[in-house]
């Protein structure tokens, strides 16, 4: 990664010369990106994480195998990809952070949304960081003891009491530590590492897990088609949530991402870059998972699993305990997978709220990312101690928030901003530029039809989770 100079346009991001009477309003320089590979890894480093490893292959398996991964290609392209061309746009063309983002581009009465987008950040954060948490202990035993056989009281052992805190608070503090080092030199930074190792790593187990007995079972159950299951509006509406919660989309972390980046980028090659990047994990995440559940016969218990998290931490590592000395080194290999994935998708959860303290505040970087952390880590404190609460928080940001954050989105772009094609322009070849109105079409009419009939379906059973836990305790 060059560590020196920035390229000449990116020296004047603080002279707004991007559009009549927009100034920024901080005098001081604004993080860049050094590379254009650098942000696409961070990008693709948010979009891949515990999204692609576990819920993509446990929703593929719920919902009709091959069907619901067409349904999910579909929704990648004809929902995501707009979207994230939204948040990109939005990001690229204000240079903030989201709330300052949707004021300058939507006018004062938008900013509340760009609190909503930090408040779902926020949210998530807090117990996407206790599951990562609870990677991290299975990945250091993995490493230097094993997992027991009895992983049902293990993974209740490793959930409850000091454990999942102490091991969420190191989580926290390893994000921390990331996002206060800046946009170069802290989070690229990590991203040119991590993701490399995670891509090597996701295909070697692929290939391993092709060579298993139980291999073919598992691609065709995987793969096999219930092309009725396409139609179940429901089915529908978890393909679009999964396709938001595992592209970052709906919450500002691409928006905040792209408002360091170069004017000289495509922005349509680089959302299709990481969308298909983000897919293309998933999908091997799947051809992993489902070999080796086969292999060892334990695909009812997936199944019949009634949540992901049982699939992912008592399933899986019982795989491996079956496999003896190759399954400890696999189980390793997996954890590290997961491992990596989170921390850079946490990375940017962190940014995002970080960012807006200082583009809002001024507050300085180093300060505002310790202090979010530790008022995240506290909230995740509530998760840490009863998934109940995980459950309904999950339930509650990632299948109404983000949603909603995407039709808002859609709707700022699509309806409200003057010149909405303007900052998508740069950088792109005459041939793409011609068909941009179809994206401003998709934005208008799809992409809130599409969002509308997945909150129809997520909105109320947020709202039966947060009402059995707190009626029900
Ligand atoms: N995309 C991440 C994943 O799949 C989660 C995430 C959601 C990260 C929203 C940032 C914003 O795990």
């Amino acid at each position: 990664m060059n560590g020196q100079a920035v390229p000449p346009d990116d020296q004047n991001h603080s002279h707004a010369h991007e559009g009549a009477g927009h100034e920024e309003p901080k005098a001081f320089q604004r993080d860049v990106f050094g590379t254009r590979l650098g942000f696409i890894l961070a990008a693709v480093g948010s979009a891949v994480g515990l999204g692609n490893m576990w819920r993509f292959p446990y929703a593929t398996s719920k919902s009709g195998g091959a069907a619901f991964v067409v349904l999910y290609i579909g929704m990648v392209f004809l929902v995501g990809i707009p979207v994230m061309l939204a948040e990109f746009s939005v990001g690229r063309g204000t240079r903030l952070s989201p709330i300052g983002a949707l004021r300058k581009a939507g006018g004062r009465g938008w900013s509340p949304l760009g609190w909503l987008f930090v408040a779902a950040g926020f949210l998530i954060l807090s117990y996407y960081s206790v599951i990562a948490g609870w990677v991290l202990r299975y990945l250091v035993d993995a490493i230097f003891v094993g997992f027991p056989t009895d992983l049902a009281s293990y993974f209740g052992e490793v959930t409850s009491g000091i454990q999942p805190i102490v091991y969420h608070l190191i989580f926290m503090g390893l994000t921390v530590a990331i996002v206060m080092g800046g946009i170069e030199k802290g989070i690229e930074r990590a991203s040119f590492f991590m993701m490399p190792t995670l891509f090597l790593t996701v295909v070697g187990l692929a290939i391993w897990a092709a060579t298993l007995d139980g291999a073919g079972a598992g691609y065709a159950f995987y793969l096999h088609t219930d092309f009725a299951a396409i139609l179940d509006p429901k089915v529908l509406a978890d393909a679009a949530a999964q396709a938001f919660f595992s592209l970052s989309l709906g919450m500002g972390a691409m928006l905040t991402f792209s408002s360091y980046l170069s004017k000289h980028e495509n922005l349509p090659r680089e959302s299709s870059i990481i969308s298909f990047a983000d897919f293309g994990v998933a999908f091997l995440a799947g051809l992993v998972v489902f070999p080796v559940v086969f292999a060892l016969g334990l695909q009812d218990e997936v199944t019949n699993t009634s949540s992901a998290i049982g699939a992912l931490f008592i399933s899986i590592p019982g795989a491996f305990i079956k496999m003896g000395a190759v399954g400890r080194v696999v189980g390793a290999l997996f954890f590290t997978v997961l491992f990596v994935g989170a921390l850079t998708s946490a990375i940017s959860l962190l940014e995002v709220v970080t960012a807006s303290l200082i583009d809002e505040f001024g507050v300085a970087r180093k300060k505002a990312a310790v202090g979010m952390g530790v008022i995240i880590a506290l909230l995740g404190i509530l998760p840490a101690e009863s998934l109940g609460s995980l459950d309904a928080m999950d339930g509650l940001a990632s299948g109404v928030f983000l949603p909603l954050g995407g039709l808002a989105l859609a709707v700022l772009v699509g309806w409200v901003m003057k010149a909405p094609l303007d900052e998508v322009k740069r950088g792109i070849g005459p041939r793409l530029s011609r068909i941009l109105p179809a994206w401003l079409w998709i934005l208008r009419i799809l992409v809130p039809a599409a969002l509308a009939i997945v909150l129809w379906q997520t909105v109320p059973e947020a709202w039966q989770k947060l009402v059995s836990l707190f009626g029900g305790g």
